[in-house]
């Protein structure tokens, strides 16, 4: 397994490996959510490739970069023994270097839901995701179900400026007792580790709301505000029914394919959940 550390070195085993090519962008301290996307890039791809790398720009102010799980040689062993062929691992100087000041923005789809409570966030996603695929130039690139504006925002990124990428989408991986797989779980106190089953049960209360009929979007949000509501530890910030490709608010009845997403902090953990309501996105 190669580490590349510059975008010219990346560039350069590209040219050296000029295969069908896949790649799946992480922030390291990696779990089975992100191994699931590795190893379909294994199986879809002659190579496949994998980025290790905390975005700065796409944390707020008062986010937690700086405490940001890191576990760089777990990481790197684990990809090993998946046997992928190579890391990108740049330090942030190699991708923002002095005088950086480019970025891209995706505007109507990064807005509501996680845009809305994290402002810069996914200009930060879209600007360094852009960076990451003209390093690498990897034929697929893998994205997970679990973090569902991330991948609406990067289908659009890709569809509107022509990036030369399939984007694959990979299931959320949960937790026995149906919480989402997070490095941000990490964080939790055993308590509230207890309690932030709340969010995936509340989502499975939306489906099952879906499966007896309720169409009204209203009915469904007010659902999961309730669930969540009982939980003394939980503190909703949202939740969201909402057009599964344009992620526009859906008022009145839910028509066609519906994404119903949440975000709840334990204390200073925040956490995001969601499923798709009609057929898979
Ligand atoms: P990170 O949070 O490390 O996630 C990397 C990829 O793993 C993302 O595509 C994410 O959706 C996926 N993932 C995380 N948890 C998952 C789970 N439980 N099941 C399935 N997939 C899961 O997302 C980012 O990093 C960054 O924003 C990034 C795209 C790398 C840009 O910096």
């Amino acid at each position: 397994m190669e580490i590349l550390t510059t975008p010219e070195e990346m560039r350069a085993w590209r040219r050296a490996h000029p295969v069908s090519l896949g790649l799946t962008p992480t922030m390291g301290y990696l779990h089975e959510g992100h191994l699931s996307l590795v190893r379909r890039s294994l199986a879809e791809n002659e190579a496949s490739a994998a980025s290790i790398f905390v975005n700065p720009t796409q944390f707020g102010p008062n986010e937690d970069l700086d405490r940001y799980p890191r576990d760089e040689e777990g990481d790197l062993r684990q990809l090993r023994e998946l046997g992928v062929n190579a890391v990108y691992l740049p330090a942030v100087e190699a991708v923002y270097p002095e005088g950086y000041q480019t970025y891209v923005t995706v505007e109507g789809v990064s807005q509501g839901l996680e845009g809305g409570s994290r402002p810069v966030h996914f200009r930060g996603v879209a600007t360094v995701v852009t960076k990451l695929l003209n390093a690498v130039q990897p034929d697929r690139a893998y994205f997970g179900r679990k973090d569902g504006q991330q991948l609406r925002v990067i289908r659009r990124l890709v569809r509107d400026l022509d990036l030369p990428v399939e984007i694959v989408a990979g299931d959320t991986v949960r937790e026995a007792d149906g919480l989402a797989m997070s490095s941000r779980n990490a964080y939790l106190t055993p308590e509230q580790r207890a309690a932030a089953v709340v969010l995936s049960r509340a989502l499975r209360r939306a489906e099952s709301q879906f499966a007896d009929g309720v169409r009204n979007a209203e009915s469904l949000r007010s659902g999961v505000r309730a669930m969540v509501g009982a939980e003394p530890l939980a503190e909703l910030d949202y939740v969201s029914v909402a057009d599964s490709e344009t992620l526009a608010e859906i008022e009145g009845e839910v028509a066609g394919v519906a994404m119903v997403s949440l975000a709840v902090r334990f204390g200073a953990v925040r956490l995001i959940d969601n499923v798709t309501l009609g057929e898979d996105a």
